[in-house]
């Protein structure tokens, strides 16, 4: 089979040139980083997961109305998605406080907050995506004052969508990231979501237990990440309810 080339490789993932004009091709990587990359490791099966569970989300955004890059999954590893235009934002959307905002707050962790609260980071590896304001964006111009809008009611759906389907089998959706991008159509552009759903950018735990079901346990040592991962999969269906190992994920078409 002809090589084909390789658009970008980011840490989680790879992009190569997709068979149509405006399409690529999404490859997830059983590689997991932390804190920047500065702590990093090969788990497993995660690619596979990811792989079918940001199908899993972003296949019933579309359903229900919210624009994505994805197209199809082509394999076990990669789907086909839309070229996009990606802002350089990281959208944080947060239900109870966790992480950086119980540190930067002293806000103890699962802290339920008075409302969904919105954040942006700059995607920038190297100055470790610094949160910014909207007035930085703007002022900066990553994003026009319509673009954020949109982006912060996309971000909102999202967090509806993605609460309903935890609450639904038992875990809570602390918190998640997700990254937007622009298409364009004739002379309008418009915003959908990008990039990847999973459990990596999100944090998710057991209604009842209290469990991390997402890269915290990477993160903070706390387990196998692909059981945490596999565990999701189960309940939303992804994956049949009698796998009980992890190492090469069953999957269900
Ligand atoms: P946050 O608490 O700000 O950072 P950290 O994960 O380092 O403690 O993260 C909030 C949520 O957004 C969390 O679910 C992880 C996700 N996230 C990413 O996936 N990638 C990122 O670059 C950032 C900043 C957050």
């Amino acid at each position: 089979m002809a090589r084909r080339k390789k658009v970008y490789e980011g840490k989680a993932k790879i992009l190569y040139e997709g068979p149509e004009p405006g399409t690529l091709v999404q490859y997830f990587k059983d590689d997991a980083t932390a804190f920047n990359a500065q702590k990093k490791d090969v788990i497993d099966g995660k690619g596979v997961l990811n792989n079918r569970l940001s199908e899993f989300f972003m296949t019933g955004l579309t359903q229900i109305g919210v624009p994505t890059h994805f197209i199809k999954r082509l394999n076990m590893r990669e789907q086909l998605i839309r070229s996009v235009e990606i802002i350089p934002l990281e959208v944080i959307v947060r239900n109870y406080a966790a992480g950086t905002m119980s540190q930067r707050l002293g806000l103890e962790e699962g802290t339920q907050l008075p409302r969904p609260i919105i954040e942006f980071c700059l995607k920038d590896d190297a100055l470790g995506d610094p949160l910014v304001a909207e007035e930085h964006i703007l002022a900066f111009g990553w994003a026009s004052q319509q673009d954020l809008d949109d982006m912060i009611a996309l971000a909102l759906r999202v967090n509806d969508f993605m609460s309903g389907c935890m609450f639904a089998v038992g875990i809570k959706l602390v918190d998640f990231k997700i990254e937007i991008g622009r298409v364009w159509e004739g002379e309008f552009q418009r915003l959908i979501i990008a990039d990847e759903i999973s459990p990596d950018s999100c944090r998710l735990w057991d209604m009842e237990t209290g469990q991390r079901l997402d890269k915290d346990v990477f993160r903070r040592d706390l387990g196998n990440l692909a059981d945490a991962y596999t565990e999701v999969a189960r309940r939303l269906g992804v994956l049949p309810s009698n796998v009980t190992h992890t190492t090469k994920p069953t999957l269900i078409n």
